[in-house]
């Protein structure tokens, strides 16, 4: 890949978690990439006190401890080529005076490391300090609206949640489109910097076998589980004015789906693959909050032990969170897409916390073949054919066929074709948000939402929260360390279906005496 362009990335809130876990550790994976821009400086900004050399300290520290390459040995030359690009900045978020002094630092910045005016901000801050700061950024000309001066550029990064709802999502389209052009903003999501999630187009429109099956005639079912074993108990200030409808399926998971519904883009550039995702969202059968019960279930997790041992006195008892509240740990749903590929074919979607098991994947499954072959003489169906798209902590792809089990009986067994990522390419896939900031860098909106698509994206949650919030019926509580309420498996078996896992036990052997 070639190096970036020369520029000085500022994050904003570089003194909060993303930044210790995520960012600084993707600068130096991409320094070591030799990705980054030779003229370069990251500017690190937040309200606490700091010096430069004590955020220097906090990036050394950052990177030995979170960098992904740290198993084979963290690069002390790397370290030390980068420290001296590194500073920091403390100020508010809505003080002039501290948003002139950042502008005159980053003149001088541009003096001193050939940085040319191009700047990528990067705003890993509470969502209530986007607008502010994208406007003290504005009114000071430093974004400038995209035109470019002298081949200079000016991008910012927008971290989740963008907005909480239709409305709030439009408002804050609106407020920054006032200071910046749609070409300057980066929405991330960032399981779209996921290699695994890229893949999923790459299979789909790569390779000529899927395409023609690819819908409701050959597939009976789509689901898409992205469970976690940790809780939300250290972060209710955030999580409960979320739950796991906003912080989950707005965005992650309904980026996964609309990459395994959308139809064939024309390019695989930022504009038409934009344009599919948005047309799969507003394709979606609308829920009307009068019925949510019946597609849309919610839970919440009790007292209990998790994930090896974990304790938690349950979601009602978190540090910050109401002791009444409403907010769901779980959300399961399902959707029809009404287009004329998927109509009539459900898509199954759960993500929860405190499940038994950290698992993303998406599984399409396939219909059953014709029952009068071998249904006569076996004991039972064969097994339908599943593809199973695995996103993490495993990464690959599995399909499940059925063999005939080797001997002079016929019996038939469920067997899968497994491709893993790292043994397949002997490659350490990069971390999501190094593919990210290398693309912002670039110009490169593909793997960023677009501000429609955003919306569209709430206006199919908008009549579920609704209806969730005048529904008498609160949240069923789950135990932890289970997979979530009954009324999430209910959701599924009434239709006959039920909820797949690659890591399932396998499939019985059928007797199939001729
Ligand atoms: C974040 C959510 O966006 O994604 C978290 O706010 C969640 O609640 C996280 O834990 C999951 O990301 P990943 O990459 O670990 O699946």
């Amino acid at each position: 890949m070639p190096q970036a362009s020369p520029c000085v990335l500022v994050i904003f809130g570089a003194s909060g978690d993303l930044a210790k876990l995520k960012l600084l550790p993707a600068v130096y994976e991409m320094a070591r990439e030799k990705i980054l821009p030779k003229d370069f400086a990251l500017v690190g900004y937040s309200r606490t006190e700091m010096s430069d050399d004590d955020f220097r300290a906090r990036f050394k520290h950052a990177v030995t401890a979170n960098a992904r390459s740290k198993k084979i040995g963290i690069d002390e030359s790397i370290i030390n080529d980068l420290l001296p690009k590194v500073y920091y900045r403390h100020g508010d978020y809505d003080k002039g005076e501290d948003f002139d002094r950042l502008k005159g630092f980053l003149e001088e910045l541009d003096k001193k490391h050939n940085t040319k005016g191009s700047r990528l901000f990067y705003l890993s801050t509470p969502p209530t300090v986007f607008v502010p700061i994208v406007q003290s950024l504005g009114d000071r000309k430093l974004t400038n609206r995209g035109a470019a001066e002298g081949g200079s550029w000016q991008r910012v990064i927008i971290e989740k949640p963008f907005g909480r709802d239709l409305k709030s999502a439009q408002e804050l389209n609106t407020l920054l489109l006032e200071h910046l052009r749609e070409n300057q903003i980066y929405r991330i999501d960032h399981y779209l910097g996921k290699e695994t999630v890229q893949n999923l187009m790459v299979m789909r429109f790569a390779n000529s076998i899927f395409e023609p099956v690819w819908n409701y005639k050959y597939i009976d079912h789509v689901q898409i589980t992205v469970a976690e074993t940790v809780s939300a108990d250290d972060r209710g200030g955030y999580y409960d004015k979320a739950g796991a409808m906003r912080d989950m399926v707005q965005n992650h998971i309904f980026q996964l789906m609309a990459l395994v519904a959308m139809e064939p883009p024309a390019a695989l550039d930022a504009q038409a693959v934009r344009d599919e995702k948005v047309k799969v969202y507003r394709s979606i059968r609308p829920i009307r909050p009068a019925y949510v019960e019946d597609s849309a279930i919610r839970g919440q997790y009790g007292a209990g032990e998790f994930n090896s041992g974990k304790k938690t006195d349950g979601y009602l008892k978190a540090k910050d969170v109401s002791p009444t509240s409403q907010t769901e740990t779980f959300a399961a749903l399902k959707l029809y897409i009404d287009n004329w590929r998927w109509s009539g074919m459900p898509f199954y979607l759960r993500t929860g916390k405190c499940l038994p098991d950290k698992v993303s994947e998406v599984v399409v499954r396939f219909r059953s073949p014709p029952l009068t072959l071998f249904q006569k003489q076996c004991e039972s169906p064969v097994f339908p054919n599943d593809l199973i798209i695995k996103v993490a902590p495993e990464e690959g792809i599995s399909l499940r066929l059925n063999g005939k089990v080797p001997g002079g009986a016929m019996n038939i067994k469920s067997v899968a074709m497994d491709m893993f990522y790292k043994t397949t390419f002997r490659a350490e896939a990069p971390e999501a948000y190094e593919r990210l900031i290398y693309d912002a860098l670039c110009g490169d909106q593909t793997l960023f939402i677009r501000g429609d698509e955003a919306e569209a994206a709430w206006a199919v949650i908008d009549p579920i929260e609704q209806g969730w919030a005048k529904s008498k019926t609160p949240p069923q509580q789950y135990q932890p360390g289970t997979w979530g309420p009954q009324d999430a498996m209910n959701l599924i078996e009434v239709d006959g279906r039920r909820w797949l896992h690659s890591s399932d036990d396998a499939e019985p052997m059928i007797a199939c005496p001729l």
